[in-house]
């Protein structure tokens, strides 16, 4: 039989992990290539068309991504490699081979003033070099030729790797009190589910041609909008934390990079275009929280 092949990009990171975790299940029909830096680093633009034109995958997963927010702001010149130029090239080499792209971005493309759920053809204005950087990676993948489709995601937590949750669930262990904004309005979106979501998408694709466009974007996020403060509130009920959270305004934590007050995705056409299930945000909370357990 022969099988699809699947680069997934940035298996160590959240997405990728998760993807990682959920593979076996489908490895009847795919064959899958996780990478990571030491694999592939994309900085490299020679070697990432080399890697993609050796292996002719059928579909990218580019999980990979420069997502240390604060530091985009002074490490700007990395940022743009990793979030713009790489995904430029890995668009016009899949394109190259007729391999199709799911690219993942953000929330932080917008600016926050619609105060509405945000659709995905709603207009883009980045607050910081990320969401710059990020923006600019989808805009370089809509002018490719590359049949393609752009995730934006929202505060991505998962029991692997770097995030909220598990910030908050070290710090209400080690401290009796903490302080959380709570003016700034989002979705979390557990890592696992959108990992699912992406591969009934490739899974739909195979069956029936669905990613037929170049640089089409959707939104994926858990359901409820929520601040942090509510987050991590609920984190700390779940985890049964003996500590007491604090909400605060977002202008008591300066941060480096600006923040959108409002980012909550609209995900109704990931919805209807792949009849894909978006669960409750405590639902999967509660899942997470199991595993980290
Ligand atoms: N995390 C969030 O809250 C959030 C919110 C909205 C959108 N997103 C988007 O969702 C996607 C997945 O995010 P995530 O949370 O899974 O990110 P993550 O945990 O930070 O993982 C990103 C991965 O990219 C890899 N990477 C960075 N630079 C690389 C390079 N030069 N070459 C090869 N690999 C490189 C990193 O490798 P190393 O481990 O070696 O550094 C890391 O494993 C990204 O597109 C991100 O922009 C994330």
């Amino acid at each position: 039989v022969n099988k699809h092949k699947i680069i997934v990009s940035g298996k160590d990171g959240q997405l990728g992990w998760e993807l990682m975790q959920i593979a076996p299940k489908l490895e009847q029909n795919f064959e899958f290539i996780f990478i990571g830096r030491q694999e592939l680093d994309l900085t490299q633009a020679t070697a990432i068309e080399a890697f993609i034109k050796h292996h002719q995958p059928t579909y990218f997963i580019n999980c990979a991504a420069y997502t240390a927010v604060d530091m985009a702001e002074t490490d700007t010149e990395n940022a743009a490699v990793i979030n713009t130029a790489a995904p430029k090239k890995i668009a016009s080499t899949c394109e190259a081979i007729n391999c199709k792209l799911i690219h993942i971005s953000t929330d932080y493309v917008f600016d926050g003033e619609k105060k509405k759920p945000y659709n995905p053809t709603d207009l883009c204005n980045p607050l910081n070099v990320y969401g710059l950087t990020k923006m600019h990676g989808e805009e370089a993948i809509a002018q490719s030729n590359c049949k393609s489709i752009i995730i934006r995601t929202s505060w991505v937590y998962s029991s692997h790797g770097k995030n909220f949750v598990k910030t908050m669930l070290r710090l209400m262990s080690d401290r009796k009190e903490i302080n959380v904004v709570n003016d700034q309005i989002g979705n979390p979106t557990y890592a696992a589910d959108l990992a699912k979501a992406i591969l009934d998408i490739v899974l739909k694709d195979v069956e029936s041609n669905v990613i037929r466009d170049i640089g089409k974007v959707y939104h994926y996020s858990n359901t409820g909008n929520i601040s942090w403060f509510n987050f991590a509130q609920s984190i700390q009920q779940i985890s049964n934390k003996v500590c007491i959270v604090n909400p605060i305004p977002s202008s008591s934590y300066p941060t480096p990079a600006k923040r959108s007050n409002y980012s909550v995705l609209d995900c109704t056409v990931i919805e209807e275009d792949f009849d894909i299930e978006i669960l409750d945000w405590t639902s999967s909370l509660i899942k997470c929280l199991a595993l980290l357990k």
